[in-house]
């Protein structure tokens, strides 16, 4: 209920959970981020007005629409469903419809997440377990290399993060754990977020 609300608020549609048909041991279901989860990250972590944000596996745009609307900054979310990115662009045109007045670019990408090319000006990066280790491992190494071509901070935001990212990250990238938020009420101890920073 609470979920249509804050959709309704942003002339959205994101809830519900699509599965894929024939199952794919990559790829994962599309379900949006909770709400009350966003609310509580950005309590404590903020966007500047230089910040560009990419969301790897945007599902129906929620995250995307969410901060666009919040901070103002430039959003891409990379999408490679071809049912459920219809629907992030449907939600696009009535967002935009209702929105126009913010500057900032939203767009969509239809595609796979590690064959989305980095641009030397995104900073941010969004996984809400989107895909498998395998792909994870792919786009950090995309990220690492644009970070090596144009240097700048940069953050990676997990929710819900699955243990085989987290060692990843540790273990094999240069990339630090900067903050972690909880969310308030959550049962299931991944119901979190963490924040790693290449500096
Ligand atoms: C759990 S949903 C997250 C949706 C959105 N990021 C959010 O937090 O509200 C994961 C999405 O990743 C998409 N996905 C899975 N593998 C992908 C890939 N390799 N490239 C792009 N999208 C992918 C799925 O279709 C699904 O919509």
């Amino acid at each position: 209920m609470i979920e249509r609300k804050h959709d309704r608020s942003l002339w959205i549609k994101t809830t519900g959970i699509r599965e894929w048909k024939d199952g794919t041991a990559h790829y994962n279901r599309c379900e949006s981020t909770p709400y009350v989860a966003l609310n509580k990250l950005f309590k404590r972590y903020k966007f500047d007005k230089t910040d560009r944000l990419v969301d790897f596996g945007c599902g129906r745009g929620r995250v995307a629409f969410y901060i666009h609307n919040r901070f103002e900054i430039p959003v891409t979310g990379v999408e490679v469903h071809d049912i459920t990115y219809d629907e992030a662009l449907e939600n696009k045109a009535s967002y935009r419809h209702k929105f126009k007045d913010i500057e900032a670019p939203v767009r969509f990408e239809y595609g796979l997440a590690e064959h989305y090319e980095i641009k030397p000006t995104d900073n941010k990066f969004y996984f809400f377990n989107p895909f498998s280790i395998k792909i994870f491992k792919k786009v950090v190494n995309n990220i690492l290399h644009s970070a090596k071509k144009e240097k700048r901070t940069i953050d990676i935001i997990l929710y819900y993060p699955m243990p085989e990212y987290k060692l990843y990250l540790k273990k094999s990238t240069p990339f630090k754990l900067v903050n972690r938020i909880r969310v308030p009420g959550a049962n299931d101890s991944k119901e979190k977020f963490l924040i790693y920073r290449l500096k």
